[in-house]
């Protein structure tokens, strides 16, 4: 491995807060085409930099496959808004071993710590991290997949409201694939394209769905050579973006979805109530019917 390559980065940490080279290794499953720590070996990098995820289970799988890839003082630098995790970080790198210097600067907090010779502990924050199929679920999944251990009401909502659907169709932000299965029920569906911007989540929903008509992707919707000529869209759109509500996220998506379908097909989607989603509906589609709403949630069926 070249010396440029021996440094990691997962997501995007502030270049203020801790700065990186430009040609370290993305480890992020939210950066697509990013590299994985899992196929990292053990001592491989000798300098990472974290923006720490906000959940617990999925923060410490980080910082022990950081730990786990560090060569012996290697540096890890790990970072999140106090109220996001950050405050934890110190006392989970401690756990793992680590002597820690923590900073507090931009309301994050900022750990560093060199990789001493010994580690503690990091097989099971990494067995506790890993793909797994929690009993609430049913279905293969991970910590830091959205709804990762439940099915996501609004998701239920959908997949109840579903006709069987025809044709060929997209399911946009997949997930694990919960949805994808219901529409694959429909033995007149004949293809299906999975999309998820979340490698974790595309990799489960392939060990959930073992059928020739599916076909995943690894990308943002945004900028995936996406089909046309569509019949249907099935979509639980996500409204934040990197932790910030983002509505524009929700409305892009909604107009990739007119963009694939034909005239006449039919996008089908599950959104929070309180969302604005009519408008840029009505200016992508020709007809929108409202097909349920309940606990919060409004489902609709948009004709293109
Ligand atoms: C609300 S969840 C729905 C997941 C799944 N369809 C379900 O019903 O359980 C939205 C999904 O969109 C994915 N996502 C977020 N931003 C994306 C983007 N720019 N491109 C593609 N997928 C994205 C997330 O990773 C997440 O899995």
């Amino acid at each position: 491995m070249a010396d440029d390559q021996r440094e990691g980065v997962y997501g995007a940490p502030p270049a203020a807060l801790a700065p990186t080279a430009p040609g370290a290794m993305q480890l992020s499953p939210l950066v697509p085409g990013s590299a994985a720590f899992e196929t990292l070996a053990d001592g491989a990098l000798v300098r990472i930099a974290i923006a720490a995820p906000a959940g617990t289970l999925e923060r410490r799988y980080t910082l022990a496959q950081a730990l786990r890839t560090l060569a012996p003082g290697g540096r890890l630098t790990a970072l999140a808004p106090k109220d996001k995790g950050g405050a934890r970080i110190r006392g989970e790198l401690e756990g793992f071993g680590c002597s820690v210097q923590e900073t507090s600067k931009q309301h994050h907090r900022i750990c560093a710590a060199d990789r001493p010779d010994r580690v503690d502990g990091l097989d099971a924050a990494i067995a506790a991290g890993s793909s797994q199929s929690p009993p609430g679920l049913g279905l293969w999944s991970q910590p830091g997949v959205f709804s990762w251990d439940r099915v996501d009401p609004g998701s239920a909502l959908l997949a109840a409201a579903l006709p069987a659907l025809a044709g060929a169709g997209a399911d946009l932000g997949c997930g694990v694939g919960f949805l994808a299965l219901k529409v694959l029920a429909s033995p007149a569906v004949t293809r299906l394209a999975l999309l998820d911007i979340d490698r974790r989540a595309t990799q489960a929903a392939q060990r959930n769905i073992d059928d020739p008509r599916a076909a995943f992707a690894w990308a943002d919707v945004r900028a995936w050579p996406a089909p046309d000529g569509l019949d249907f869209v099935v979509m639980n759109p996500p409204f934040h973006d990197g932790g910030a509500e983002d509505r524009a996220l929700g409305q892009a998506f909604i107009r990739r979805a007119a963009q694939m379908l034909r005239k006449g097909g039919r996008c089908w989607l599950v959104a929070n109530r309180h969302l604005p989603y009519e408008a840029v509906l009505a200016e992508a589609f020709a007809a929108v019917t409202p097909r349920a709403d309940a606990g919060g949630y409004k489902v609709l069926e948009a004709e293109r």
